[in-house]
């Protein structure tokens, strides 16, 4: 291809993202500056959450080298193109697109910052997302190219940062809410992941990795406070069978954790509140 036909192939790919953005009401970066710390069940939980208060919901596996959304939420298979797009994988009306979904499982995924951001690029280029409320980005750990990438093409509206209440977590994720701010997104929240236990035999409750983390980081920064989402061995159950926790058991704490941050996140909205 001469450089011609690469500015104007750019120029074509710009163009579709930005039909593509222009088609979600709100778009959402879910991200946090550490590891494991609970990102894709976040993501998910949500998205399903959304899903069953009436809203069109989908789900951008921006984590390419370490995609995790399809493993929980069970969905692999071919691709389907319609008149050149892709469609998007598809789980209870939640849209869904991740490079788990595509490729063998087991593949090694060895791809600098650079083809990462091309494929995040045709994720939202290529793919026939339609209207939708509600679009998720799952971030991979840490403030990499990923993230970059996600806010310059997808345009975030609400960062939501993952943390759980432990103080390295909290360190790295302060870093994860400097980074939202830097990139300019309007709407900060952070979620307290795996905040406190309750022992399913004696009904103790043991802080296993502290309690509060999250909300003082939140205080301290003056960001949103979205809420804690307890730790519960069903959560991970879920997360390994391919079926959210919040569709599968709607009287779960976790199920209703998520149901007062999704109510959170709505009525932040509403304000168009842009406290960050
Ligand atoms: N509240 C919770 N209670 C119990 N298990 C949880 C909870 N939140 C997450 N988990 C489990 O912890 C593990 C890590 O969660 P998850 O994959 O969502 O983290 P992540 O931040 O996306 O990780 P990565 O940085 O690798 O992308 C998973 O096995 C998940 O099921
Ligand atoms: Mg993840």
């Amino acid at each position: 291809m001469n450089t011609k036909e690469n500015t104007k192939s750019f120029e074509e790919e710009q163009r579709r993202i930005k039909e593509t953005v222009s088609g979600i009401k709100h778009r959402i970066a879910v991200f946090s500056g550490k590891g494991g710390v609970g990102k894709t069940t976040v993501s998910i939980n949500l998205a399903f959450t959304l899903k069953s208060g009436g809203f069109s919901a989908g789900i951008l596996d921006a984590d390419i080298t370490g995609p995790n959304v399809s493993k929980m939420m069970n969905v692999y298979g071919d691709l389907i193109y319609l008149d050149e797009k892709i469609i998007p994988f598809e789980k209870h009306g939640v849209k869904m697109i991740s490079m788990a979904s595509i490729l063998k499982k087991g593949q090694p995924l060895i791809w600098r910052g650079p083809v990462r951001s091309k494929i995040i690029n045709q994720f939202l280029a290529d793919v026939e997302w339609g209207m939708l409320d509600y679009l998720i980005a799952d971030l991979p750990p840490g403030t990499g190219d990923e993230i970059l990438t996600i806010s310059q093409e997808m345009k975030p509206d609400f960062a939501v940062i993952v943390t759980t209440p432990q103080e390295v977590s909290v360190i790295d994720a302060e870093r994860a809410i400097n980074m939202a701010k830097e990139l300019g997104i309007p709407r900060i929240g952070v979620v307290e992941n795996m905040s406190g236990f309750v022992c399913p035999h004696c009904s103790a409750e043991l802080d296993i990795f502290g309690f509060g983390g999250g909300s003082k980081l939140a205080d301290e920064n003056n960001v949103h406070f979205l809420g804690s989402v307890p730790i519960d061995i069903q959560a991970r159950v879920s997360g390994d069978s391919g079926e959210p926790i919040v569709v599968e058991k709607p009287l779960n704490g976790v199920t209703t954790a998520f149901a007062g941050i999704a109510g959170r996140i709505k009525s932040l909205y509403e304000e168009n509140n842009s406290k960050s």
